[in-house]
């Protein structure tokens, strides 16, 4: 992301606006933009729904949003009257062709006194179905004739298979080229995501440890105490796989496997990471049980409140085969990470919410202290907090105190709420103004998401053709079904127990 830079005069077109995600992410985000002085003078906002709102009643839906879900609570009165002048609201079908007439003559009557190059941007907030027809409906409409100045985001899943993705990227090939498509993947705008390129690349210390000399296998985790709320339609359409493992999961993966990236200039970052996708070894269908575990999550307790199975959660199938959990075993066919296994869990209703990486080393070659004297003898482990807690925390072993040689693991600790006070922005916030300033980095490019589709194929498949026959295989509140803990445990690891100790 450029530091420096201002984006210029931009039209935001919402397709979708008057749903959840312009609501609880994309007007928080460009609110808190607006905040901290990085809109244009020049902007606006145009929301498009099949809602008969007036542009009254559209503000006052956003304004509540903000004061829900923006980071820095409720709008102060004066901020928001000027911010608010910015949104306007277009009722209109997406399937019609004098919709996007509509848009066109709207994006013109916004701008017309504004001074130099207007940006258009048009965010695809609506379910994955409707894209095709919207882009198809864009190009048509002559929408993006400018090459340099208009762009396309769109939100993952992209396509739901290797098939339908090629096929989504020939359909936008048509209208945009590449750098006009902003596909987000939002964990790439988590400030603790970009921080592992930091602590990668900016300091000496560890690079030299990274690779499989010293490193005995790495583990990534999200997990979520939320179930799938009212997105059961959507979930059931997706499952873990699709909604975190092609997406979020493999990207931290390529973040902790890529190499050195020579700049962080255009597309040197993302070639960096899908060379990893490329060596990621491909699972075979007969190896899917051996490598992948799926679950679902029946009903249990969260702190202390009853909730219900995913079966009985509303617009899902009560016999439905979609998997709320999934832990895969990878490895990486390369010199630097070859037989170190990468495993990757994620899963709703879990026991915590927290996502984190964690590089586990390998033990010392030969151990000089006594038995007694190691008895609690810990790995040496680097973890990467990713959220609620944010920052790294290194393991390792010290004397404690006391006349004998005792050892005792302990930490070392960087913590971004004690180091910062400055708020961090929100992943929508670096990712809207990246749109806006046409800087792609941190969005995924076709070759990724195809690279990405295709690695999961076999187990998507296998996963597809043989229903399980255990659903649900875990209780709300708990780690995820047992064969998670033996795929690992087979290798003679362990997950790391959730919740953390926090200290
Ligand atoms: C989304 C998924 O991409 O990421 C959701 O569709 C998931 O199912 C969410 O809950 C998690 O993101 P975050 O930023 O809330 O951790």
């Amino acid at each position: 992301m450029d530091g420096i830079r201002k984006p210029g005069p931009t039209v935001i077109v919402i397709f979708g606006g008057s749903g959840d995600l312009s609501w609880r992410k994309l007007v928080p985000a460009l609110y808190n933009l607006y905040l901290a002085k990085w809109i244009p003078e020049n902007f606006a906002v145009l929301g498009l729904g099949r809602k008969n709102l007036s542009e009254a009643d559209f503000r006052s839906h956003l304004h509540e949003g903000v004061d829900l879900f923006s980071r820095s609570g409720k709008a102060a009165k004066a901020d928001w009257d000027k911010f608010a002048k910015c949104i306007h609201y277009l009722k209109g079908d997406l399937n019609e062709t004098s919709t996007y007439a509509h848009i066109d003559k709207q994006i013109k009557v916004l701008s017309k006194d504004w001074k130099g190059e207007v940006n258009r941007v048009f965010y695809m907030a609506v379910a994955p179905e409707f894209i095709e027809e919207i882009s198809t409906k864009i190009g048509e409409a002559g929408l993006t004739k400018d090459r340099k100045l208009s762009r396309i985001v769109i939100e993952k899943p992209f396509g739901r298979d290797l098939e339908s993705a090629i096929h989504l990227d020939e359909i936008l090939g048509r209208i945009f080229e590449e750098r006009q498509i902003f596909r987000i993947d939002h964990f790439l705008g988590k400030e603790t995501v970009q921080n592992i390129l930091a602590f990668r690349f900016a300091n000496a210390l560890f690079e030299p440890l990274w690779n499989r000399n010293y490193i005995d296998h790495v583990q990534i985790t999200v997990s979520e105490q939320l179930g799938v709320e009212k997105r059961g339609a959507y979930y059931e359409a997706s499952g873990a796989l699709r909604d975190m493992i092609q997406n979020h999961l493999l990207q931290l993966l390529c973040l902790i496997a890529m190499e050195p990236p020579v700049s962080f200039d255009g597309d040197e970052v993302r070639n960096r990471k899908v060379d990893v996708l490329h060596a990621l070894r491909k699972i075979k269908p007969d190896e899917v049980s051996r490598y992948a575990v799926r679950g679902q999550y029946g009903s249990g307790w969260i702190e202390g409140n009853k909730v219900i199975g995913y079966r009985d959660e509303q617009d899902v199938a009560k016999d439905s085969n979609t998997e709320t959990f999934a832990a895969i075993k990878f490895f990486i066919d390369n010199w630097r990470w070859q037989d170190v296994p990468f495993y990757l869990r994620t899963g709703k209703r879990m026991n915590d919410s927290a996502s984190l990486i964690s590089i586990q080393f390998k033990p010392v070659p030969h151990q000089s202290f006594q038995n007694e004297t190691i008895s609690n003898l810990q790995p040496n482990r680097l973890v990467m907090n990713i959220q609620p807690e944010m920052g790294i925390r290194l393991q390792f072993q010290a004397k404690r105190p006391g006349l004998k040689m005792a050892l005792a693991p302990v930490e070392m600790q960087f913590d971004y709420n004690e180091t910062y006070h400055t708020g961090t922005p929100e992943a929508y916030e670096i990712l809207l103004l990246d749109v806006m300033l046409g800087d792609p980095g941190l969005f995924m490019r076709a070759d990724q998401v195809e690279a990405a589709w295709s690695i999961l194929m076999p187990i998507i498949k296998v996963w597809e053709e043989n229903p399980s026959i255990s659903f649900p295989n875990y209780a709300a509140g708990t780690q995820g079904p047992e064969e998670a803990e033996a795929l690992i445990a087979k290798y003679g690891h362990n997950w790391m127990n959730m919740p953390l100790d926090k200290k």
